[in-house]
């Protein structure tokens, strides 16, 4: 028995090495220590030996049984690593291979001028302000002068939400909003978004502004055309043509717009001067004092002038765009130019 034992033993051993897979472990575990396996088989003859046998036999038993699980468990393991160490292998990643690059995308034009612009006047001195594009009719006319029945309200098409709620028309109720919530002296500017029922190749219903507010003791006309006239030759270059115009604003009295030669015909003539070669690029005066009554300052001590830009146009006329609807379309052959 015990010699059968042995010669089970070294099957058992044999075929072990034989085994690769972790199944094929798992089967010949049952075949040699299964209920109904080999050595199993062998231990129910132990009854039949004598008393004297039993013992030594069964240490034999227990010995080869210890020696065989000790090598399933010593070739199972093997099998384990070896299996993790291919499954590393066809995993490997080169971690010094560059990583693939995200796309960048670019700035739209109407960001790049709104920074462009809102830098020059950084270093004049300008601190930002903003406000809400939905708007009181107090902010956005009243108090810049134009009462509910005053007539200047037709320049810009309104969009109301009702009675007295509105899509601001322009970033002129910055203005008001920060003169409120401050002492003069004031030097700002906002940008934003503003809206008016208006579309064609030079107007959108959807647009952008920048407004300017500078109030002080002391500040005049001449401070208004310095700072303008400098910032354009700063955004355009020294050459570029510029002419104030006599203007109406209810809110700035004396007023004047700002026009700049057309750079799309060079002043020739086209579609969007609509024949005149020049664009005008803001409206500007020095601020009326029934807006100082509307905010509480004295007229009499301080003065100061306002102006506000369409940025559409002025990216129009700085990157030569000829129909402002492109800057909204979002087609990114036109929008990866700049
Ligand atoms: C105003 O909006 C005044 N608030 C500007 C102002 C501020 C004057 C402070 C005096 C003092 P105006 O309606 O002209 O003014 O518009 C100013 C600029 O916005 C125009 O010169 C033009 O460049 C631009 N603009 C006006 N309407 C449109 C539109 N529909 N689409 C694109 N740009 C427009
Ligand atoms: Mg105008």
């Amino acid at each position: 028995m015990k010699e059968q034992l042995e010669a089970l033993l070294q099957e058992a051993l044999a075929e072990l090495s034989q085994a690769s897979t972790e199944e094929g472990l798992q089967e010949l575990r049952v075949k040699y220590l299964g209920k109904k396996g080999a050595i199993t088989g062998v231990m129910k003859g132990l009854g039949a030996l004598s008393p004297e046998e039993r013992p030594l036999v069964g240490q034999v038993v227990n010995t080869v049984k210890a020696k065989l699980e000790e090598t399933l468990d010593a070739r199972g393991a093997e099998i384990r690593a070896a299996v993790k160490a291919q499954r590393l292998a066809a995993e490997k990643i080169d971690v010094t291979l560059p990583g693939r690059k995200s796309p960048l995308g670019s700035k739209h034009p109407i960001t790049l001028v709104t920074e462009e612009i809102c830098s020059i006047f950084a270093a004049l001195g300008f601190a930002v302000a903003e406000g809400p594009e939905i708007e009181l009719d107090f902010y956005n006319f009243e108090a810049l002068n134009l009462p509910k029945d005053h007539p200047a309200r037709d320049m810009q098409d309104t969009f109301y939400f009702g009675e007295s709620v509105l899509l601001r028309t322009h970033t002129s109720p910055v203005q008001i909003r920060t003169m409120l919530k401050q002492p003069p002296p004031v030097r700002i500017i906002a940008p934003g978004t503003v809206y008016r029922c208006d579309s064609d190749a030079t107007h959108s219903p959807m647009f952008h502004q920048i407004e300017g507010l500078m109030v002080d003791k002391g500040i005049t006309f001449a401070d208004l055309k310095g700072i303008l006239t400098l910032f354009i030759s700063q955004l355009f270059g020294k050459d570029i043509g510029v002419r104030l115009r006599p203007s109406f604003f209810p809110f700035t009295e004396p007023s004047a717009e700002v026009d700049i030669a057309c750079v799309i015909c060079r002043g020739k003539g086209c579609r969007v001067c609509k024949e005149t070669g020049w664009l005008e690029i803001l409206g500007s005066g020095m601020v009326d004092p029934e807006v100082y009554r509307h905010v509480g300052y004295d007229s009499e001590q301080y003065t100061g002038f306002a102006f506000g830009m369409g940025i559409e146009r002025i990216a129009m006329l700085k990157y030569g765009i000829a129909d402002m609807r492109l800057l909204f379309e979002n087609d990114l052959r036109f929008l990866k130019q700049f």
